[in-house]
């Protein structure tokens, strides 16, 4: 049987690369998809050491026909993705009096429209399907927001109601969608280790969780 294929958007050495590590040691194979392919191939080896399929491709989620490309490649050569996990963010610091539009709306195209295109293009497929999930890297900053991240906060916001509102159009036709909203700092070897939130993703994916998971230390 073929392997089932997860397609990462926003791939680094965080979050994604623990979702990677996770969806990998559970028999999927994995693309990763970022603006750098150096830092892509450096990833991909990590995980092939591990005895992961891995494959890259490059894309900026900041243009939609980078993404359309992208995805025609990642079909036509490996396959259609059973799981989307998007997880590209963009942070510029500043209040709302001081802030560059320009820079809110650059950030807003990588949290909010660069999801919105992934999820265009792989959605249809799923739904024809029936099965399928879309998982989406979400930030405390979008539910408790603060003034000197605005930017942040405005764009996580934004994906998080695009992440109920898929949901809301998707329920019933069997494709699972999930967010899982990060409520700290990501390090390795802290309560907020890529590790342990790549378990909440799979937990979305399984349906162990539903939704929305608050990555928060209680
Ligand atoms: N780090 C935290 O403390 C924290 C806290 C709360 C929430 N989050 C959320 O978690 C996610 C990122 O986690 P992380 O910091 O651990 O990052 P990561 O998974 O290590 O990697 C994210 C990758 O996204 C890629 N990227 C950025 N802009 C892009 C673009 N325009 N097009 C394509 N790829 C792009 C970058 O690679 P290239 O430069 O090669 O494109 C980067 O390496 C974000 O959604 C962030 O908002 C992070």
């Amino acid at each position: 049987m073929q392997k089932k294929l997860i397609a990462i958007v926003g791939a680094g050495p965080g979050v994604s690369a623990g979702v990677a590590r996770r969806f990998g040691a559970e028999g999927f194979a994995v693309v990763l998809l970022a603006r750098s392919a150096e830092a892509l191939d450096e990833r991909v080896s990590e995980l092939r050491a591990a005895g992961i399929e891995a494959h890259s491709l490059v894309a900026d989620v900041t243009d939609p026909e980078s993404l359309r490309r992208a995805f025609a490649t990642l079909e036509s050569e490996y396959g259609t993705p059973d799981v989307l996990h998007y997880n590209a963010g963009a942070i510029t610091v500043g209040t709302p009096l001081e802030v560059a539009a320009d820079d809110v709306s650059h950030d807003f195209a990588v949290n909010v429209l660069g999801a919105l295109e992934c999820a265009q293009l792989v959605a249809p497929a799923m739904r024809e399907r029936g099965s399928g999930t879309l998982l989406f890297t979400g930030g405390m900053l979008g539910v408790n927001p603060v003034a000197s991240r605005v930017s942040a906060a405005i764009g996580k916001a934004g994906l998080r109601n695009l992440v109920f509102t898929l949901a809301d159009e998707l329920a019933g036709t069997g494709v699972t969608v999930g967010t899982v909203t990060i409520g700290g700092v990501v390090k390795a070897g802290t309560f907020f280790d890529p590790d342990a939130i790549a378990g909440s993703f799979w937990d979305l994916h399984t349906g162990a969780a539903t939704g929305e998971v608050q990555f928060v230390e209680s």
